[in-house]
């Protein structure tokens, strides 16, 4: 069981404007001051979501629950967006099998279902209440500040429906939502709604290990222990101030020092790997949110994350990363043993593709992790390599904190504050002063004032 990262490609010796290793040696003091920050932010108790020991005795409850409560479930819905799906998503999709939600119930060893319900548009809301049957439904309505206007509205809508099927709210619905903020809490007081906590100090896009992420993956009868087992490794792992030692403060430096010394400000996340595809999407929603800032003195900071996935994107998009604008970095994550086992790409073929026989499936997907590598070191692309053994719990937590704690680390290096979003308040507040929200009619001057569509410009 191991996590490595092969950082060979992004050094001078590699590519142009690559870090030379005295880069890395005078790099030393602001990394250390980096570590210092998240060090002076777990004192503060704002690091929550490394805080796996003081969230035991609530993720037990959890998981107690959940264990009563799977059996004769066919499906699990969560109702959530942002960090209150991703995550959920990113799980499904590394440990279960593929396509697991087209799988008959046997196939499926009796397990639900899992659909995660992250959007307000009616095809996809419609198109479920379709598929699930009520009675046979658990829906996991996922907020942590309970006023979610997509998720809220989806929780009204679900209540109607179960109402008029006459099922008790608290024997299909359950909370994961803050201890005391919001409008589910007194909900789930009132009415005996099952409810599970996200800690006050643990934001949105950080939420994957609390019962945001766990407690679908616990219904689905996924090993929540190993997960968990892997992001503490991963979390003491990088508990030092030291480049080498430190996987993700390593990925953070060298991620900032190509944004600001090379102009690579695009980081490419591209899995070699059907598992861990949309792990790839979770972390660009962590990366952009908590990076993209502006700086206390007024700067406008942050790289631009990049979701792509191996073998599938050599035909899409590194044409692009090959040739393109030399302003981005790839980072790829490589799987050393299948899910599964190899699988063997017959030999009795035409004898134009013999070159293929006999080779597996998996040696062919890492065969062109390492060409595309190569072939961008040789114009001159900066690349990375996450080096996972195998896709299951224990790494998806390791680098679920990975990701976690390099985001914290380059938003000391970036100068912001990685945990809040004040960029996404404004939409939210013209959303609800369209609607007659009646904390939000002050936004009428500023509603007034925007630029009106010009008639003229309407082609
Ligand atoms: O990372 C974040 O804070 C956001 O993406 C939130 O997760 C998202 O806005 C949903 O918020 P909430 O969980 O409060 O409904």
């Amino acid at each position: 069981m191991t996590i490595q990262l092969d950082v060979s490609g992004m050094l001078a010796r590699a590519v142009p404007h690559g870090a030379s290793p005295d880069r890395i040696t005078s790099l030393a003091p602001r990394l250390a001051a980096a570590h210092a920050g998240l060090m002076a932010d777990v004192a503060k108790g704002i690091l929550g979501f490394r805080e796996f020991e003081a969230q035991a005795a609530e993720r037990a409850r959890m998981q107690a629950w959940a264990a009563a409560h799977r059996e004769g479930l066919e499906d699990v819905v969560v109702l959530g967006i942002g960090g209150s799906a991703l995550g959920a998503v990113a799980l499904r999709t590394a440990l279960l099998p593929r396509d697991w939600n087209a799988r008959t119930k046997a196939q499926r060893g009796g397990r639900p279902r899992l659909h995660v319900l992250d959007n307000v548009d009616p095809r996809s809301v419609r198109g479920l209440l379709e598929l699930v049957d009520l009675p046979r439904t658990r829906f996991l309505v996922i907020s942590k500040s309970g006023s979610t206007a997509e998720t809220m509205s989806q929780y009204v809508l679900i209540r109607e429906r179960l109402a008029a099927a006459g099922i008790a709210a608290k024997d299909a619905l359950a909370f994961v939502t803050d201890p005391a903020k919001g409008v589910l809490r007194p909900i789930a007081n009132a009415e005996g709604i099952p409810a599970f906590e996200i800690p006050p100090n643990v934001g949105g896009r950080f939420s994957v290990l609390t019962p945001v992420g766990t407690l679908p993956a616990a219904l689905l009868g996924l090993d929540v222990d190993a997960l968990i087992a892997g992001a503490t490794a991963m979390r003491d792992r990088c508990a030092n101030d030291r480049f080498r030692d430190n996987p993700a403060l390593a990925f953070a430096a060298l991620q900032w020092r190509a944004h600001l010394e090379a102009g690579q400000g695009m980081h490419v996340l591209m899995p070699y790997s059907d598992a861990f595809r949309d792990l790839a999407p979770w972390f660009v929603q962590l990366w952009a949110e908590s990076l993209g800032k502006r700086t206390g003195d007024g700067r406008h900071v942050g790289p631009t994350p990049i979701v792509a996935v191996g073998a599938t994107d050599q035909h899409a998009q590194v044409q692009l990363f090959m040739e393109g604008p030399t302003d981005k970095t790839v980072t790829f994550l490589d799987v050393e043993e299948p899910e599964g086992g190899e699988l063997l790409i017959p030999r009795d073929g035409p004898a134009e593709l013999a070159y293929l026989g006999g080779h597996g499936f998996a040696e062919l997907l890492r065969a062109e992790c390492r060409a595309t590598a190569g072939a961008l070191a040789t114009m001159g692309r900066p690349t990375m390599t996450l080096k996972v053994t195998r896709a299951d719990a224990w790494h998806l937590g390791g680098l679920f904190m990975l990701f976690e704690l390099a985001t914290i680390y380059a938003g000391q290096l970036y100068e912001v504050d990685p945990l809040d979003q004040p960029g996404v308040e404004l939409g939210k507040q013209l959303t609800y002063y369209q609607f007659g929200h009646p904390a939000w009619q002050k936004m009428q001057a500023t509603w007034d004032a925007l630029p009106p569509a010009d008639p003229d410009w309407v082609l």
